[in-house]
């Protein structure tokens, strides 16, 4: 059985994040879609749980889909599954240098681990979590950018943020 993994802070899961989920969910059996820190990104906006919850609205439509949170490095969590590829979206240039590092480290924790990239389908290009935070907190709407599901508990949570 060929299983995927698509880790990601995913804070919030957007359009184009799905849009890599779903390609993938077509090449592989099963895909892992891990909710993890990135510890450069000290504030989120959402907990991993919520984080997790907004993720598994989106994908609950695809059922070799499925969303765990581990705790610490994507290349330990990787050994759990011997023979899973990673997959990532690339969107830019910009992307793949910071990919290119994080597959160097993560091949030097775990080597058996490869990892594999999507090109971001080009309607995505422009859309990141951190664009949709930013639009969320000025309270437009998100339609488009995000899985409809999820609309609306972004929309609170940035109306709480505004209020704070
Ligand atoms: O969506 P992001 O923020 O680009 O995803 C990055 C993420 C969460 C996949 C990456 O930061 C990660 O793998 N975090 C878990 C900890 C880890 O393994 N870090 C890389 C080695 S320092």
């Amino acid at each position: 059985m060929r299983i995927a993994i698509c880790p990601g802070s995913f804070d919030p899961i957007t359009l184009g994040h799905l849009n890599i989920i779903r390609r993938t969910s077509r090449i592989f059996d099963e895909v892992i879609v891990c909710v993890m820190k990135n510890a450069s990104k000290t504030s989120p906006m959402f907990t991993v749980e919520e984080r997790a919850a907004m993720v598994r609205k989106s994908v609950s439509k695809y059922p070799n889909v499925r969303v765990e949170t581990p705790d610490g490095l994507l290349a330990e969590y990787a050994k759990n599954f011997p023979g899973a590829v990673v997959v990532k979206g690339l969107r830019a240039a910009s992307d793949f240098d910071y990919e290119f590092q994080m597959n160097l480290i993560n091949k030097k924790i775990n080597p058996e681990m490869e990892t594999m990239f999507l090109t971001s389908s080009e309607k995505y290009t422009f859309l990141s979590s951190s664009i949709v935070r930013e639009i969320a907190k000025y309270g437009s709407d998100l339609t488009g950018l995000v899985p409809d599901e999820i609309k609306e508990e972004i929309a609170k949570k940035a109306t709480e943020w505004r209020e704070r």
